[in-house]
């Protein structure tokens, strides 16, 4: 028997609108059968579907789900009016602008029972995804430290955000994500200097519920692209470029001394280094596959929007503390926000 061919709409035909576009209309069992921007298409980038200026023309299509890749002050109305034509959706990061518009959705979708996913990318990086499996088999031990460094040049078209909301959202998803652990308390401090009303820069030291330490650098103030993920723990140190995808491993030394004081000194020394070979796969058409699964009832794993809405509560408490130059616990998150690293040890 033929599997039937899934409508799927676009909202949105900007820089990541357009990678959204190429995927889809390249996707097995996938027919991008409209996509929605009020500015048009000048470049030819909708690959020959129709493009049409307002949601309800979109609608009309008949779509199975939408992409929301529209700016991110959006993504609640258009969200909402998605779950209310019981269209689902999968909602470019971060989910939305507060934490109250991403409850919003986030219930909305729960009450239509329709399939809603967030697009936290770096999830579906294979440098994480292999990092992941490796903390989840206990090669590392006991965890000590997460560490991100995220930071390039300014982006001109994000306008409705600040770097916290627009970038630091993928340090925390996937900060959460490979530990398996939820934020406990953070502490940050911003600045501004680009002449915008948001922040353009950020520090961030936290904890996580299981006392791992995190630490996050995110900027749009730096003429160098990094993204940088460190994860350190009992056995040594993870490295992460999800740039180049690459994932290496520094392991703690573990030759012997005659050396009597040396020996009492039970610190790290410096072992092995291995660059892992992973297989890698562009991360934004491995999101659409897990999607379009889960959108056909497949047993995928998606962002769901509960996740989606934490990472927005803790960039919102990440915002808090700067504003109040002061340290902010968390409240525990809902459990099945969490996607659990059974064991570590
Ligand atoms: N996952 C990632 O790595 C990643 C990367 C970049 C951007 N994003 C997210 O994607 C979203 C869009 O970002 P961008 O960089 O593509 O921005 P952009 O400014 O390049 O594109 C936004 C597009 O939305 C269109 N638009 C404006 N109002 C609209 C409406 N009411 N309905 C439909 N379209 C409308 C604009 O005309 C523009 O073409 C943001 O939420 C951003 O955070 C995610």
């Amino acid at each position: 028997m033929s599997k039937r061919t899934l409508r799927a709409g676009l909202v949105g035909l900007g820089a990541m609108g357009r990678n959204h576009a190429r995927v889809l209309s390249s996707l097995d069992g996938v027919e991008l059968v409209g996509v929605m921007d009020p500015a048009g298409d000048s470049a030819g980038a909708a690959r020959g579907a129709p493009v049409v200026a307002t949601l309800p023309e979109l609608l009309a299509l008949g779509l199975d789900y939408a992409v929301v890749a529209c700016p991110t002050a959006l993504h609640e109305e258009v969200g909402l009016g998605l779950a209310g034509a019981g269209v689902c959706a999968l909602i470019e990061k971060p989910l939305a602008h507060t934490a109250a518009a991403a409850r919003r959705l986030a219930d909305a979708f729960d009450a239509a029972g329709l399939v809603a996913g967030v697009g936290h990318i770096e999830r579906f990086n294979p440098a994480l995804q292999s990092l992941r499996s490796r903390l989840e088999a206990g090669e590392l031990g006991e965890l000590f430290q997460v560490v991100t460094r995220r930071q390039g040049p300014f982006p001109r078209r994000i306008a409705d955000v600040g770097v916290v909301k627009d970038l630091a959202t993928h340090d925390i998803d996937l900060t959460s994500w490979v530990t398996g652990c939820d934020y406990a308390s953070v502490t940050a401090r911003t600045v501004c200097k680009s002449g915008r009303p948001h922040e353009d820069m950020v520090a961030v030291v936290g904890e996580l519920s299981d006392g791992t330490m995190v630490s996050h650098l995110v900027n749009w103030l730096s003429p160098l692209k990094e993204r940088f993920t460190a994860v350190t723990g009992q056995r040594g140190c993870f490295i992460a470029d999800t740039l180049t995808a690459d994932l290496t491993f520094h392991a703690n030394g573990a030759l012997d001394t005659e050396w009597e004081a040396l020996s009492a000194f039970r610190g790290a020394a410096e072992g092995d280094m291995v660059r892992y070979a992973i297989l890698k796969r562009e991360p934004l058409f491995v999101e659409h596959e897990r999607f379009r699964d889960a959108v056909e009832g497949k047993d995928a794993d998606i962002v769901t929007l509960d996740q989606g809405l934490r990472t927005v509560e803790v960039a919102e408490a990440v915002l808090d503390s700067a504003r109040r130059k002061t340290s902010l616990p968390l409240q525990s998150s809902h459990p099945r926000n969490l996607t659990t690293v059974a064991q570590r040890s």
